[in-house]
């Protein structure tokens, strides 16, 4: 028998891009075939160079083509993950992978979404919701992953300058749950390998809670520099990250969680949960591991 395709949908991405890293053994030594999803073709080679097989998905492309090359792109592909952007679109690309992998045949999809609790009023977490409606119904096998906010954010120019030694944040001194992605990656990788046990289910993924405060003390210890932290308000967040091109829609959706984190109306942002040690049998990456892992971002 051969081994099942397991294709990533964002591979060029953070998570989607760890999960390669941590499946590519598995490929190799022909458990999974692993194959990456790369909506700009420049983006193959990097793949190809490992051995991985690439195949052309532009999720925005059912609007004017249809599924039909979304679905041969997924042809004989079991399982998939699926990562979208920071983008409203995210609602309309997450509907052509879920229908296109239906109709192709997969047997499984993992989502990766968000935490938040099941009757959010926070817009984009309310999007998350909906997409996981649809695939719920579409007769798929998934799992969806659902994450508080990643590490990876405190290396954003919006929110660390290493010359300075400052971090910038937007939610004044309250404490929130942080993951780090490539533990979310670990997670997605023991499902994909092994999925049927999965069906159905939905995991919380936040492995600490902090304030920003409290990382700038870890900076502290770890870099021998003090490390201050600058508040701001969400609007500059807005304006910065609009300003470098993002998607101004999906971002004032993430101002408005700033917001209420700050006001404390949104109190599922400081939950934590045991996924990834439940998981993949191996702690959770904790804050100070991560930071030292990241500490030439932080020396720079
Ligand atoms: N950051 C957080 O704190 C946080 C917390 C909770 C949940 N999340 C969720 O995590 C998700 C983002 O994960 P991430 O940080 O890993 O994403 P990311 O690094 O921004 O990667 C997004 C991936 O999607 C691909 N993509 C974008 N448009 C596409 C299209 N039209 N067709 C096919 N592929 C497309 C991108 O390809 P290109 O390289 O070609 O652009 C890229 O590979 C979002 O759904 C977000 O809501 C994030």
């Amino acid at each position: 028998m051969s081994a099942p395709s397991v294709l990533v949908l964002g591979a060029t991405g953070r998570t989607g891009g760890a999960l390669v890293d941590q499946l590519v053994d598995a490929h190799r030594e022909g458990e999974v075939t692993l194959i990456a999803a790369v909506r700009r073709p420049e983006a193959a080679a990097a793949f190809t160079e490992r051995g991985i097989e690439t195949r052309h998905v532009d999720l925005d492309s059912a609007e004017r083509h249809g599924l039909a090359p979304i679905v041969a792109a997924l042809r004989d592909v079991r399982r998939v993950f699926l990562a979208s952007g920071y983008d409203v679109r995210m609602l309309s690309q997450a509907k052509a992978a879920i229908d296109a992998a239906r109709l192709a045949g997969v047997d499984h999809l993992v989502h990766l979404g968000v935490h938040a609790e099941p009757d959010t009023t926070v817009v984009h977490y309310g999007w998350h919701q909906l997409v996981e409606a649809h695939l719920a119904r579409s007769g798929l096998g998934h799992t969806n992953l659902h994450p508080t906010a990643f590490m990876q954010n405190l290396l954003m120019p919006v929110m660390s300058d290493p010359e300075s030694a400052v971090l910038t944040h937007y939610i004044g001194d309250a404490p929130t749950s942080w993951v780090d992605a490539d533990d979310i990656a670990a997670v997605a990788a023991t499902i994909l390998r092994s999925p049927e046990e999965h069906d159905g289910r939905s995991y919380g993924l936040g492995t600490e809670v902090a304030t920003i405060k409290g990382v700038a003390a870890i900076l502290t210890e770890l870099t021998g520099r003090t490390w201050r932290h600058a508040a701001r308000e969400p609007g500059e967040f807005l304006a910065a990250v609009t300003a470098a091109g993002a998607d101004p829609v999906y971002m004032d959706c993430v101002r408005n969680v700033f917001e209420r984190i700050r006001d404390g109306s949104l109190p599922e942002a400081a939950a934590t949960f045991d996924t990834v040690e439940r998981i993949t049998k191996r702690p959770a990456t904790s804050l100070r591991t991560f930071l030292d892992r990241h500490r030439e971002h932080f020396t720079a």
